[in-house]
């Protein structure tokens, strides 16, 4: 009988998280964020690990290896780190090509601190497991490529921050495997030494909310201080598919350069700069990808792939043939591509076929079944307002369309950072006053951020410019004018969606937005993330419990169960 393959994935940096795959497929995967309601945390995700095996149903024993993202994370503080090691991080600004990194991540690979995990494999029994360490870039890359929707020859690029000390790679995907033709250093990196400085400029937080500047963008007009941006990284003339910073700075160095040079210049302005320079530079880079490769069909993975206005231009590129965004593109996601790039490393060298999955839907997570419901709403005191309903899809459309905010936890959590239903705030999308219900009374948010539409796969022609099914949030689209509609889910300004085609893989999701179609001939409602500004999205009832008590939702659905404020 033929050997099933199990793969442990885990991630320990920024939004830590593990994973579990089954002969190349995900059994179950969460991060860590979503057990302990820290957002993006960082370090060992020592509950998720544990969790992966239980929402499986898998015993820890019948585990083939482990997968590791990243060579040189340490758990070891810096200052505990040999001298030598300090150095070159303290030097890594000044001295920044490709041997050094290469050194830099060799050597901290050699320092890095396995103690606490390997305490952690002993008490699960899988201590005698082989570990795979896969680079930061490659686990991106494994994501984007083992996930492709088609099987032919591909381009896969990963671009982020950084990673292992690169934040970009190019390479060839054919078959089994991918061989890398360039990268990026760290110290080159757009979005760390761009995007997120300006980010940090506006005081908002670097590495978490560079979405914001990109909602505010389509608000200014960006010639007025393009130029400022266009001085601080390039396409690297000598070497087409590499970035170069041009700044002489690194990181907060290069915010405290713009404070002189973006003095006057009004925040919307700066914004609309940074994005649709951001927006040439990575069509550019793009564009010379496939020229030097004659590759048409993408495959793209890392944190800047988030940036769905971006993702939305290099679709629409005339040389794209086609173009696949991993959803979960962010650090976040990399348990699931280290799994994948150690299962076929593992087949290859065992003489075992691997098998190549299609991606479908991503509820990889926890789930709770409605006793589990009934016990935390006896705990948090809810129970006596609570009701278990038969209908509950359609009792949600009607409270929808008579303009309840009603937050939704049923099924299994999300993989990713968008919430796709099953933890979602929903509304009805006709009216904009929910705009300002929703961001000032319940998630704090910032006023000029746009929410986005769940809309039925078979409306999205009536909605959607150019509509293809795009069910994971990661993708921009201009709306058409029937996409009135669904005003409240559009950016406000510049009438662009980044829209959830809702499909069958979520009946009870699809029940409802069917159900408010029925009501309403409104093919779509709002969709956005059910957490508080600043916290993740709701992990567990007595966290979704918690955050109903602490806002002005006007309703709850847990399962199948109804709670009304
Ligand atoms: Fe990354």
């Amino acid at each position: 009988m033929k050997k099933d393959v199990f793969v442990l994935g885990i991630h320990d940096g920024h939004n830590a998280g593990a994973a579990l795959i089954k002969n190349g497929s995900v059994l179950a995967a969460i991060n860590e964020e979503r057990i302990n309601n820290v957002k993006n945390s960082s370090g060992l995700p020592l509950e998720a690990i544990k969790r992966v095996f239980q929402i499986a149903g898998v015993e820890p024993s019948r585990l083939d290896i482990i997968a590791i993202v990243g060579l040189l994370r340490t758990h070891a503080p810096l200052k505990e780190q040999p001298l030598h090691v300090r150095l070159y991080q303290r030097l890594t600004p000044y001295v920044h090509g490709h041997a050094f990194c290469n050194l830099l991540v060799k050597t901290l690979h050699r320092f890095r601190k396995m103690d606490e995990l390997n305490e952690l494999f002993r008490e699960m029994g899988i201590s005698d497991r082989e570990i795979f360490f896969i680079e930061h870039h490659q686990a991106h890359a494994a994501c984007a490529y083992y996930n492709r929707p088609w099987e032919d020859k591909t381009l896969v690029l990963t671009l982020d921050g950084a990673g292992d000390c690169l934040c970009s790679t190019v390479n060839i995907g054919e078959g089994s495997g991918m061989e890398r033709i360039a990268s990026s250093t760290h110290y080159d990196s757009p979005s760390n030494n761009f995007y997120s400085e300006i980010t940090g400029y506006f005081g908002l937080k670097r590495w978490e909310h560079e979405y914001k500047v990109m909602g505010l963008a389509p608000y200014g007009r960006p010639e007025h201080c393009i130029d400022e941006m266009r001085k601080l990284v390039r396409i690297n003339p000598g070497k087409p598919l590499e970035f170069q910073n041009t700044s002489g700075a690194y990181l907060t160095q290069v915010q405290s350069r713009l404070r002189k040079r973006l003095a006057e210049q009004r925040f919307d302005n700066i914004a609309a700069a940074c994005q649709t320079y951001y927006e040439e530079l990575v069509s550019q880079w793009v564009r010379n990808c496939i020229k030097e490769t004659g590759i048409r069909r993408l495959a793209c993975a890392g944190g800047s792939f988030l940036n769905v206005k971006a993702n939305k231009l290099i679709r629409e590129m005339e040389e794209v043939e086609d173009a696949f965004f991993y959803p979960a593109s962010d650090d976040g996601g990399t348990p699931v591509g280290a799994a994948l790039e150690a299962y076929y490393r593992f087949c290859e060298r065992e003489a075992i076929e691997a098998q190549k999955c299609a991606l479908a839907d991503l509820y990889y997570g926890s789930e709770y079944d409605d006793a589990q419901i009934e016990q935390a709403l006896q705990k948090a005191g809810w129970l006596a307002r609570a009701s278990h309903r038969q209908d509950i899809e359609g009792e949600a459309a009607s409270l929808l369309a008579q303009g309840k905010i009603i937050a939704r936890f049923s099924g299994r959590d999300e993989w990713g950072p968008r919430a796709l239903g099953n933890r979602s705030i929903l509304a009805d999308p006709r009216d904009m006053r929910v705009i300002r219900k929703i961001n000032f009374a319940i998630k704090q948010r910032d006023f000029w951020m746009p929410f986005a539409p769940a809309i039925l796969e078979e409306r999205m022609n009536d909605y959607l410019v150019d509509a293809r099914p795009a069910p994971y949030m990661i993708e921009a689209f201009d709306t058409r004018e029937e996409a009135q509609q669904i005003i409240a889910g559009l950016h406000p300004f510049d009438m662009t969606a980044r829209p959830q085609t809702v499909n069958d893989w979520n009946p009870s999701y699809r029940k409802i937005i069917t159900e408010f179609q029925n009501l309403t001939g409104v093919g779509g409602i709002l969709n956005t993330s059910f957490n508080l500004h600043g916290f993740p999205i709701v992990g567990t009832p007595e966290v979704a419990l918690s955050t109903l008590e602490q806002s002005d939702l006007d309703g709850l659905i847990l399962g199948n169960w109804l709670v009304m404020k």
